[in-house]
Order: structure tokens, then sequence, then C-alpha cells
């Protein structure tokens, strides 16, 4: 069954530090050329000395702002994150406390789906919420504790942020339509070891993939994401306003919209400030598209990730 969601306020949080594709360039054996033109980077944010619930923290303040609610209407807070700053207690409960939500209805957990999250996050939401409550949920990362600074092939792509939706179960809203999918990552394509039980030297791990083998999933995953969503809905892509892609690269997101005939403006992109800023990307991605007035007036949108899993995934909703 579809569930009916309102949108109620978008927030963003962007790590201190701005880092160029130049400033990378004095550290590896890159350049802002080759950044530029493989994969659309200029310059990511960098966290400095803020976690990633202090990212996800800020981010939500601002969408209790924007949703001009107090935080203790809200029921569930959900983090989408896979760089957590401890093990326990989750991201969203710290953030929960900072917030001083004393509401006795309120829960809060984290789900890690990497750069999928959000859409896996706003699902859960989607499923748990009862008519009239309100959910909060966020996409925070710090990637910039798992790179290693050292290799060129994966340091150039990452950045750090959040981003914050206030959400709520609305009768009059419209529905949602979502499609999760995840499939065996058998080669191992995209991962970062956490602790292991094997050796020391192996104990945390920094983020490895074989690009090119993602590369062609992601163009796949994301054109099937975006017809499965339109096919539940049951309308076509000229219903649609916008697509929020995961922004990881813009040379897939131009492949997809040529796989797929979507003319690219039809495409939100943002990577050029950020990078790949994973479980942020479709939040941090909404909250700039809010700012630039390009939601809202009952417009349907699509927002579309794939990541780490392999996962994949797409919502379809009206704003
Ligand atoms: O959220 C999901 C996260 N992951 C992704 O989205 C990654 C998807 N994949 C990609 O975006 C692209 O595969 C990359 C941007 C990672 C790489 O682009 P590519 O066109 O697939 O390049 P490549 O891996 O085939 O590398 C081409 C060359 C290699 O040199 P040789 O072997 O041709 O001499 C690399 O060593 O470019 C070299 N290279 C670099 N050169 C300068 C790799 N990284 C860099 C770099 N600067 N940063």
């Amino acid at each position: 069954m579809m569930t009916k969601l309102r949108i109620l306020g978008y927030g963003k949080a962007l790590a201190q530090k701005p880092i160029t594709n130049d400033d990378l360039s004095k550290m590896v054996d890159t350049n802002d050329e080759w950044i530029y033109s493989r994969t659309g980077i200029k310059s990511r944010y960098v966290t400095i000395d803020e976690n990633t619930s202090d990212l996800g923290y800020r981010a939500s303040c601002m969408a209790i702002d924007d949703a001009q609610i107090n935080a203790n209407e809200l029921d569930i807070i959900i983090v989408a994150t896979m760089t957590p700053d401890k093990f326990t207690p989750s991201v969203a409960s710290m953030i929960q406390a900072r917030l001083g939500i004393e509401n006795a209805n309120i829960y809060a957990f984290d789900i890690n789906c990497a750069c999928s999250g959000f859409i896996f996050a706003l699902k859960i939401a989607a499923k748990l919420l009862e008519p009239g409550q309100k959910a909060l949920v966020i996409g925070a990362e710090t990637l910039s504790k798992i790179i290693n600074w050292q290799d060129r092939t994966t340091c150039v792509l990452f950045g750090d942020g959040a981003g914050a939706m206030i959400v709520s179960a609305d009768e009059n809203a419209q529905s949602a339509a979502f499609y999760l999918h995840t499939i065996n990552d058998d080669q191992q394509v995209l991962f970062a070891n956490g602790i292991s039980l094997d050796s020391a030297e192996q104990r945390y791990g920094n983020i490895q993939m074989k690009g090119q083998e993602v590369f062609k999933f992601a163009i796949n995953a994301m054109s099937e994401a975006i017809i499965k969503v339109l096919e539940e809905a049951d309308i076509t892509l000229d219903d649609i306003s916008l697509i929020i892609p995961h922004q990881a690269n813009l040379r897939i997101i131009k492949a997809v919209a040529k796989k797929m005939n979507i003319d690219l403006d039809k495409f939100y992109i943002n990577l050029e400030k950020y990078g790949n800023t994973s479980a942020a990307s479709i939040p941090l991605a909404l909250a700039d598209a809010n700012d630039q007035q390009m939601l809202g007036n009952n417009k349907k949108i699509i927002m579309v990730g794939f990541g780490a899993g392999l996962s994949y995934g797409a919502c379809l909703l009206q704003i």
C-alpha cells in the first residue's frame, strides 16, 4: 500500500573546511582537469572537529525551523549513515538528546545502507508513521574519517555533510511510491572494513572500490529504480518535474539521462560543490533545491540513489 507523506521542512549542514581539486593535487598525484572531467567535482567540504552527529544535529535544527515545529512534536528520528560517531549509541539517539526531546512517543535509530541510505530511511519512516505523526529523517556522513588520503582513486570523490527532512503521515497528502533493492556484491566492488577479527592491521578499513564496476552498476540501478517508481505510481516521466539523483559522478547522471532519454535539466545536480557525501547527498540536494524554490506547488519529484550493498532505490513524492 502506498503511504501518504507530506514534507514539512528541509535542512542541511556543510562541513567546515572546503578542499578544492587544486588542494588535492598538492596531496596526491592528481589534477583539477582529471577530477573535473571524470567526475564533475570541483570542491568538497571536509570536517575539522565536527563528527557525524554534529553535522546531523545542525541540519536537523534547520529542518525543524523550516517546518515551524517544536522538536517535541517529533515521533521518530532515523539517521542514515555509514560513518557514525560511535558503535553505540546511534547518531539518531545522540541527536534526540541534543534536541532535548522529551516526547513520550519518541524513538530514534540509525540505518546503514551506504549511499542509498536516505531513500531506505524514508521508506522505513513511511512504514512506521501513524497518521498525524512526524519523523525527522537525516542523512549524515563524515566520510573523511574512512578515506585513505594517499589513495587518489578514492580521496578525490568524497565529502562530508548532512541533510535532514521533516516528514509527516498525512491523509490529505499524495501517496509516495518506493522501490528498494539490494543485489549481491560477490566481487566486493565497494566496501570499507569495520573491525576485523583477523589481525590488528585490518582492524579499521578505508573505502575501497572497483570504480568502473560501480559506474556500470549505478547506471543500470538508477534507471531501473526510476522506472519501478513510475510504474508503481502509474505515471510517466513527463509528469516528473525534478529528479534528485545520488550525487556521485556527473558522468553517471549524464549516462542515466542518455539511456532513459531524459533531458539533463530534469536532474538536480550540486556535486560540483560537495563531491559524493554518501547518505547525505540526496537530502543535501533537496535542501539546496528547496532554497532555489525548485520544490513545492505539488510538483512530483523522484529521488534515486545507489551504493554499497550493492543497494539502490527510488522514491517518488508529490511535494
Ligand atoms: O557512491 C558510490 C561511490 N562510487 C562511485 O560512484 C564510483 C563510480 N565510478 C567512478 O566514478 C569512476 O570509475 C571513477 C571516477 C572512480 C574513475 O574514473 P574512470 O574513468 O573509471 O577512471 P579509471 O579508474 O579507469 O582510471 C583511469 C586512469 C588510471 O590510470 P591508467 O591505469 O590509465 O594509467 C588511473 O590510475 O586514471 C588514473 N587515476 C587518476 N589520475 C589522476 C585514477 N584516479 C586518478 C586521479 N587523478 N584522482
